[in-house]
């Protein structure tokens, strides 16, 4: 795919496709007008007034994600205008003209254009214009990504599909312009790579293949990277880790990727740690049978801080991260933890099991530790870890455990930016009560109620005195609905969260 800002009138722009936004506006109680930037509205004056006349027919109404196909019959060298609906101005916001775009696009790939030119980005917008144009790429490459690569007909696109994306800007020369290119395309690119190691199947995608995959990317893109194999893990005494494992025949590993943008600092940097679990069956507490297919997503933690690198990496901000991924299967087997083993987690506490399901804080807690004995700080974790979540978020926001309300600000800030949410969740001590063990120093589960705020209760005894977050995208990481703006299957949630937090901690 060719993404480029081209210096370009609306009249002579020649392609398969011309996309322009339009938004709404109340005036008076009764009365909403017709909102359009520059580009839609010389595209309507060259077209007689069309836009206007199909609002206020009622057959445009610019709500978020409408299209309007307009065939302008030789009066621009475009073959075909595509109006797409911001919504109402007042609410419009960098998500808005990601959604649009990415509605355009998939629209677009499916009805057979090739060459396509985007102006939905504007100054006229309550936005800064790069904001606009790092929406508007990210839109386009989110919403055209699919993973059809285990299907022999590929029955998605016509012909070659969009080949080209001319981005029409008044000043193509601006550096600033082609810089919010170059960030919508990685940002967009680091989420398509988690997408795909979410997708990937748990009979591909297993522990080993999950670390050839990371350190092939680190190869490609100049990070260090160190993959930990039993032995390390044993001499480390990541119990945790090692005691998940126990029950699959494929080995566990401890993938670390270092990204050293400034290697003159003494601070060591920013931990990404992510949940690597590559399937899920509950082990000996066996999940039921409707929906363990989806226990394949359980490394989306691990994918979001791969892919968050792959983009850190590209922009190469001024700032150390460093990405810490558990990986393991938990699988049931006369090998197996069971209810009732303790383990020992790498900070020397242990842990009195309860239910082998309850895998993810086992991991996580080694991966924190780690995190905390190499200095590192602040740590965010990213993980699929609570079936609670998903009951009180849904698909819609993932669930934030922050012990410092600056870092807790920071993430809701760049995850707004990047349009994905994260609610703040509580970490009150109270919630400790329920994993109290008699015979550890920690029981592993709280019980039924408050399952996602009991288990980061568990993780922060693992943080030492670091800042850290802890992000549940249990329910956020997967939709198993087809949306106009995205195929179904893996989000690739918190990669531009992660990354947009890291470019901004350098600047
Ligand atoms: N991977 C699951 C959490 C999950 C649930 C992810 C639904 C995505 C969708 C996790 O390992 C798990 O099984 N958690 C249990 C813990 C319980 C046994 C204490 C849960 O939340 O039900
Ligand atoms: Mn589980
Ligand atoms: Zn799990």
């Amino acid at each position: 795919m060719d993404i480029r800002i081209i210096e370009q009138n609306v009249e002579d722009m020649q392609c398969g496709a011309l996309v322009v936004g339009a938004a709404y506006k109340k005036v008076g109680q009764q009365t909403k007008e017709l909102v359009l930037n520059g580009k839609a509205t010389e595209v309507d004056s060259l077209l007689g007034g069309l836009f206007q006349a199909t609002y206020g027919d009622g057959e445009f109404k610019a709500e978020l994600g409408e299209l309007l196909t307009l065939h302008p019959m030789g009066k621009l060298a475009a073959k075909r205008v595509v109006v797409v609906g911001l919504g109402t101005q007042e609410k419009m916001s960098t998500q808005s003209i990601r959604r649009a775009s990415a509605i355009a696009s998939r629209h677009l790939q499916q009805t057979g254009a090739n060459q396509v030119a985007l102006a939905l980005h504007s100054e006229e917008w309550n936005m800064d214009l790069d904001n606009s144009i790092r929406a508007e790429v990210e839109g386009a490459l989110l919403g055209l990504y699919t993973f059809k690569k285990y299907k022999q007909t590929n029955t998605n696109g016509n012909g070659q599909g969009i080949t080209r994306i001319n981005l029409l800007a008044n000043n193509a020369n601006e550096v600033m312009l082609d810089l919010a290119v170059d960030q919508g395309i990685a940002l967009a690119e680091g989420t398509n790579f988690a997408r795909d190691l979410v997708n990937e199947p748990p009979n591909v995608l297993t522990p080993s293949e999950l670390a050839n995959r990371a350190s092939a990317m680190a190869e490609q893109f100049g990070l260090a990277c160190q993959i930990l194999d039993r032995p390390e893990l044993q001499e480390l005494g990541m119990g945790g880790l090692l005691g998940v494992a126990q029950g699959s025949v494929e080995p566990p590993k401890f993938i670390i990727l270092h990204y050293r943008g400034a290697p003159q600092s003494e601070n060591q940097g920013i931990a990404l740690v992510g949940k690597g679990i590559t399937f899920d069956t509950g082990g000996i507490s066996l999940k039921p049978a409707e929906g363990m297919h989806q226990m394949k997503g359980d490394m989306a933690g691990a994918a979001a801080v791969i892919g968050a690198m792959y983009a850190i990496a590209t922009l190469k901000p001024a700032i150390n991260v460093t990405a810490l991924v558990p990986t393991t299967e938990n699988m049931p087997g006369g090998t197996a933890y069971r209810p009732g083993d303790i383990l020992r987690i790498m900070n020397g506490k242990t842990i009195e099991i309860i239910n082998t399901d309850a895998e993810g804080r086992l991991v996580l807690a080694d991966a924190l530790s780690y995190a905390v004995k190499n200095g590192l700080s602040p740590i965010i974790d990213v993980a699929t870890l609570t079936g609670g979540i998903v009951v009180a978020l849904g698909s819609v926001m993932s669930g934030m455990f922050c012990n410092d309300e600056e870092l807790s600000n920071e993430i809701i800030a760049a995850g707004q930016l990047a349009g994905e949410k994260f609610w703040p969740m509580p970490l009150d001590d109270e919630y400790k009560e329920a994993i109290q063990s008699d015979i550890a120093d920690i029981k592993q589960t709280g019980g039924r109620y408050a399952s996602a705020a009991t288990a980061a209760k568990i993780l922060e005894q693992f943080v030492g005195d670091a800042r850290w977050a802890h992000l549940d995208i249990a329910g956020t990481d997967f939709i198993d609905t087809k949306k106009p703006y995205q195929d179904y299957g893996a989000t690739g949630v918190a990669v531009r969260t992660l990354a947009e937090f890291v470019l901004r901690r350098a600047e």
